[in-house]
């Protein structure tokens, strides 16, 4: 199917988890690659604005967009090779990310497990390396297609041509220029669980579970993730809304001089990773709302939406928690979604 679906001044409420309001000048529904090689030798191309949108669950939308959404909708899953030491298993961009990794599990290829029930597409699962409970993409990738839209060609990335970092990847930081068509994993033989998340050990504890097998771990993570996570198809939200900061080894001991009780994780490069959740619980923030948005009261990470809320009450409320944490810590917090 190459047939372009185009909408003019479509609503995007729809196409945002967040369920912020805006509306797009054009609206197209890729299907297949070769459509952007058409939408590339448009004469007024290189001056539109794009947007690349997968399931719209990492996204704050300020508003209407001028310029062309580009809402990926390539679909298609496969066992590529069953090699000796991995099974490489290719979906298209557009499929929902959750309903491939439970697909790939009853499959019989087990490793995307700790990966269940995050909101998004295949596509989109690269651009942030989505990571939770122990594991990223960057663990399991393989490769990927890639549209450069400067230009209409297609482009092939391995592992080490995408920058993969915490919630980063070159994707991320050239916003418009690449759509993933395809994402290729190679997903360890023998399987090995990833357990050491101390909630997934508690959650396979508390079900009496030893020895713990891919599903096993699936059903643990989603249990997890409902008592602790909005569901976007109930309250509009984008997931973490900040980063977790990284900070220098000496920034956190002097914090910790102060707050003994402070979460932090070190890296391999020696810095340490902090809770953005717990920074702003300690100052107030949790259950709170600024006008319709509030702030989680489950998990302080997460902003949702309380009915009617715009792009510029989402920034309001993220500029004040930011300023407060930063008052009382001196840690810069990152919004994690992309604005546009
Ligand atoms: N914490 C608090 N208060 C809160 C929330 C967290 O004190 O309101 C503390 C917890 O007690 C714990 C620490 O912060 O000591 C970490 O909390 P948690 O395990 O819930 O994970 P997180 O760091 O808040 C990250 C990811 C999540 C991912 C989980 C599990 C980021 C930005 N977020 O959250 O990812 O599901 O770990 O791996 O790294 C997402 O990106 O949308 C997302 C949900």
């Amino acid at each position: 199917m190459t047939l372009a679906l185009e909408t003019r001044g479509a609503d995007l409420g729809r196409f945002n988890t967040f369920g912020l309001p805006g509306r797009a000048a054009r609206l197209v529904h890729v299907r297949a690659a070769e459509q952007l090689r058409a939408l590339a030798r448009e004469p007024d191309w290189a001056h539109t604005p794009r947007l690349v949108l997968g399931g719209g669950s990492n996204l704050v939308l300020g508003g209407d967009f001028a310029g062309i959404v580009l809402k990926v909708d390539i679909a298609g899953r496969r066992l590529l090779r069953a090699e000796a030491e991995a099974w490489i298993v290719e979906a298209g961009a557009g499929e929902n990310w959750h309903d491939f990794v439970r697909w790939t599990l009853a499959q019989g290829w087990p490793g995307l497990e700790n990966l269940s029930l995050i909101p998004g597409t295949v596509g989109a699962a690269p651009i942030q390396n989505i990571g939770a409970y122990g594991l990223e993409i960057v663990d399991r990738f393989d490769s990927l297609d890639a549209i450069d839209l400067d230009t209409g060609a297609a482009r092939s990335f391995g592992v080490a041509d995408c920058g993969f970092g915490y919630r980063d990847s070159v994707f991320k930081r050239q916003p418009g220029r690449w759509l993933v068509t395809a994402v290729r994993f190679r997903l360890p033989r023998p399987w090995q669980p990833v357990t050491r998340y101390a909630d997934v050990a508690r959650e396979l504890a508390a079900r009496g579970i030893e020895v713990p097998g891919a599903l096993d771990i699936s059903d643990a993570v989603i249990a997890i993730r409902r008592r602790k996570l909005p569901d976007p198809a109930e309250i509009g939200n984008a997931g973490s809304f900040f980063k977790n900061p990284v900070v220098e080894a000496d920034a956190c001991a002097r914090l910790l001089a102060a707050h003994p009780a402070m979460p932090h994780y070190p890296q391999a490069d020696g810095r340490e990773k902090l809770a953005a959740g717990w920074l702003i619980e300690q100052v107030g923030w949790k259950g709170r709302d600024l006008g319709p948005v509030g702030c989680y009261e489950r998990q302080a990470l997460v902003l949702v939406n309380r009915g009617g809320a715009t792009g510029a009450d989402v920034r309001r409320i993220a500029d004040a928690i930011m300023a407060d944490v930063e008052a009382r810590f001196g840690v810069r917090l990152e919004p994690e979604p992309v604005f546009v």
